[in-house]
């Protein structure tokens, strides 16, 4: 093996901490404390188990976490009204809605309820226009850090050939804005773009969020490239669940310069980055100096 490990769990720490300073010095200096709230409509287990790492890791970096378990039954109207009243209120300052929402409820329509400067998610329609046109944005929380892991990696981005299989609206999309903004040349792939071996062999960078298990094999990889693996896919495998990406880990990090690990990697970044977004929107909501480092 000859690439480089990206650690994104030692990463996330880091970025946790230096969160965590800010936190303390808005509440010493101007008796601030951020608050995020979630929403979790209905018991989808996954689902329950990521909002309750979210409160936990909020409240460890001195954040106040404001947990909002809906039944799945919840009408529209309802879920609206929660929305309108944690925009009105000052001690919140990011709203978070668990996706996937249960069938009923339209998701384009309650996220775009939330008010934009508390979408941490990056996902109401402003903040996706402002970031698609280079404006200050909240920005999506796995793609953010993602580009942290670049930055930390490679330093200037500027020029490289980037490619992103996936074109989601959470995570393919706002990657490649992210990227055209630090300068890459990007291209955005998909399960039926042709010859997408050849594509990703062209890749300085390639940011893999597909959602399926192993499907890069490292023979799809520029010798020296960096590999971002966003998957996490759940397989069984010799009779034993287990975790992988969506990138065949041992072949490509035999080619790769750098490659993220899955469990390990993209995965830990993604709840520090939304602590980061909670602390840009205190930040900017009042008026103050945002945090270094901690935003695109
Ligand atoms: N479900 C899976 N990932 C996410 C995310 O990043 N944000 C929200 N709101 N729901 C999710």
């Amino acid at each position: 093996m000859s690439a480089t490990i990206i650690d994104g769990k030692a990463f996330a720490a880091t970025v946790r901490a230096q969160v965590a300073e800010h936190v303390a010095l808005l509440k010493a200096d101007h008796g601030l404390t951020p608050g995020l709230a979630v929403v979790l409509v209905g018991e989808d287990p996954a689902s329950e188990v990521y909002v309750r790492s979210k409160g936990k890791q909020t409240t460890e970096v001195g954040m106040n976490s404001y947990e909002h378990k809906l039944p799945a039954d919840t009408s529209e109207a309802d879920l609206l009204a929660l929305i309108f009243q944690l925009n009105a209120d000052p001690a919140v300052n990011g709203i978070l809605v668990q996706l996937p929402l249960p069938d009923h409820l339209d998701s384009d329509l309650v996220i775009n309820a939330i008010d934009p400067a508390k979408d941490v998610d990056g996902f109401h329609i402003s903040n996706v226009g402002l970031l698609g046109t280079g404006q200050k944005s909240m920005v999506p929380c796995t793609p953010l850090g993602c580009l942290m892991m670049l930055r930390a990696q490679l330093g200037s981005l500027s020029g490289l050939n980037a490619v992103v299989v996936g074109r989601s609206n959470i995570v393919g999309k706002p990657m490649a804005q992210l990227l055209l903004g630090d300068s890459c040349t990007v291209t955005i792939a998909h399960s039926r773009t042709k010859d997408l071996a050849e594509v990703c062999r062209g890749a300085d960078i390639l940011v893999a969020a597909v959602g399926r298990p192993e499907m890069i094999p490292g023979d799809w990889i520029k010798p020296g490239a960096t590999v971002i693996d966003v998957g996490i896919n759940r397989i069984e495998r010799d009779g034993k669940k287990t975790l992988v990406g969506d990138v065949a880990f041992a072949s490509a990090a035999a080619v790769a310069g750098a490659i993220t690990p899955v469990p390990g990697g993209v995965g830990p970044m993604t709840i520090a980055c939304l602590l980061a977004n909670t602390l840009t929107a205190t930040c900017r909501a009042n008026g103050l100096a945002e945090p270094q480092g901690l935003t695109a």
